[in-house]
């Protein structure tokens, strides 16, 4: 698909919803006793996954109404202790998510084996990194050589552990916790560094009592939980890529309404304003405590800036915006610590990096980010996706700042969190 340079971008969006807190939504709902009433869970290819999971899991969809972009659904639990043994092969498609999450649940069932693998680019993701917390609990899982799905797991008694995560990783802070409230006492999750924290915040709506101690995170094995109702706000991840087109492109001015504005996931914005850029944020909460809000970006002209590790998992899957926003900067951008990039949906290092200098960018790969030297306009050219939907978003955002555009090859991939993304943007485009 070919995205041309942009005049300017005006109007107003509405982003889909968040695809982090839709996945824990159907997950926690289906470890949920009674009926749970989930307000705009995302329509894309990765939460369809969750939901077919779930479903086959013994989870029932009561009802779904389309709702913008996403649907509100009700959904009967299956309860805690209550997954379906007879759901013996899991397809978690592209989700990294579902794949680390699903196993902190399935590990404390009474009985039940289950196989879980997706595709290609998931073949390539660890999963190692809950294979050791999970089996210190007592579980019984284990994966591939090399620690790649696929991740097979039984049904197993768990105690609780005190676990120091070796990565600062939510997804693996959240199966540990998943299967705290499996465990016969208290498990306690230690971070590095404060990473999203949209499970900690949906298990205390489900009534389950967790605490958070600085960058400790407690809960206590527990008999029943109840999600009830939970909203889900707009993607930030997803908002994300706008609010870096109405920065680049000139005279722009667009108005993204109730995005999710958690801390744990705005660092862009945070990086973003280092670098001389103009967002104003409107905040308020939704139902079940996620803080949302409407973000005001306009055009501005931008400076270099450094993303030291700390920042890295607040900002983690805006890295490859940074890198596009570093292009067009006076001054040199460079990011360190983040190392997790490469193993993602693709090895976001390789991909940013190919990707951006096909479309004339001067960077720079680096073992742990990137050092992309600024001052310029993009060209444009032609952008490989590479199976993996946050490139694709990207290529077409240095298409819309560059000066003739850029062809995304392969940017169907955009529907793995985003199947409407290229009609969004037309929509606040003016040519
Ligand atoms: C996610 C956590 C992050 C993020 C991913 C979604 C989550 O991954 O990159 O897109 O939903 O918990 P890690 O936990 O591997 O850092």
């Amino acid at each position: 698909m070919r995205f041309d340079p942009a005049d300017r971008l005006a109007g107003e969006l509405v982003p889909p919803p968040d695809k982090s807190i839709s996945h824990r939504a159907a997950i926690v709902g289906a470890m949920s006793d009674g009926r749970v009433r989930i307000r705009g869970y995302l329509r894309s290819a990765d939460t369809s996954a969750t939901l077919e999971a779930v479903g086959a899991l013994g989870a029932r969809l009561v009802d779904a109404q389309p709702r913008g972009a996403g649907l509100d659904l009700e959904l009967a639990g299956a309860g805690l202790r209550g997954a379906d043994p007879g759901a013996e092969e899991i397809d978690v498609g592209n989700a990294g998510t579902l794949i680390r999450l699903l196993p902190g649940w399935l590990a404390g069932q009474p009985r039940g084996r289950w196989t879980l693998q997706g595709d290609e680019s998931i073949a390539r993701r660890p999963v190692d990194r809950i294979v050791h917390p999970l089996r210190r609990m007592g579980a019984t899982v284990d994966c591939r050589e090399g620690g790649l799905p696929p991740l097979v797991t039984e049904g197993s008694d768990l105690h609780g552990v005190e676990y120091e995560l070796p990565v600062a990783s939510a997804q693996v802070k959240s199966s540990v916790l998943l299967a705290g409230l499996l465990a016969d006492d208290e498990t306690t999750v230690i971070e590095p560094l404060p990473t999203r924290d949209h499970t900690e915040i949906m298990l205390r709506a489900a009534g389950v009592a967790i605490t958070a101690d600085g960058n400790r995170v407690t809960v206590s094995g527990e008999r029943h939980i109840e999600l009830g109702a939970v909203d889900v706000p707009g993607d930030f991840s997803s908002a994300a890529f706008f609010v870096a087109a109405a920065t680049l492109v000139p005279g722009s001015e667009v108005r993204l309404r109730d995005v999710g504005v958690n801390p744990t996931r705005t660092g862009f914005l945070t990086v973003l304003e280092r670098m001389g850029g103009d967002v104003q944020v409107e905040r308020r909460d939704t139902a079940g405590g996620e803080p949302a809000g409407d973000l005001l970006v306009r055009a501005a002209e931008l400076r270099g800036t450094t993303v030291e590790r700390g920042e890295v998992p607040l900002t983690i899957d805006e890295l490859p915006l940074v890198a596009l926003l570093g292009a067009f900067a006076e001054g040199t951008t460079v990011v360190h610590g983040a190392e997790e990039l490469r193993r993602k949906e693709s090895d976001r290092v390789t991909t940013v990096v190919e990707g951006l200098r096909a479309a004339g960018a001067r960077i720079e790969a680096a073992p742990d980010g990137f050092v992309v030297a600024g001052g310029g306009e993009l060209q444009g050219g032609e952008i490989d996706a590479a199976g993996d939907h946050r490139i694709a978003m990207l290529g077409a955002i240095a298409g819309m700042a560059s000066r003739a555009g850029v062809e995304v090859n392969g940017f169907e991939a955009a529907a793995v969190s985003y199947p409407t993304f290229a009609d969004d943007l037309r929509g606040i485009t003016r040519p």
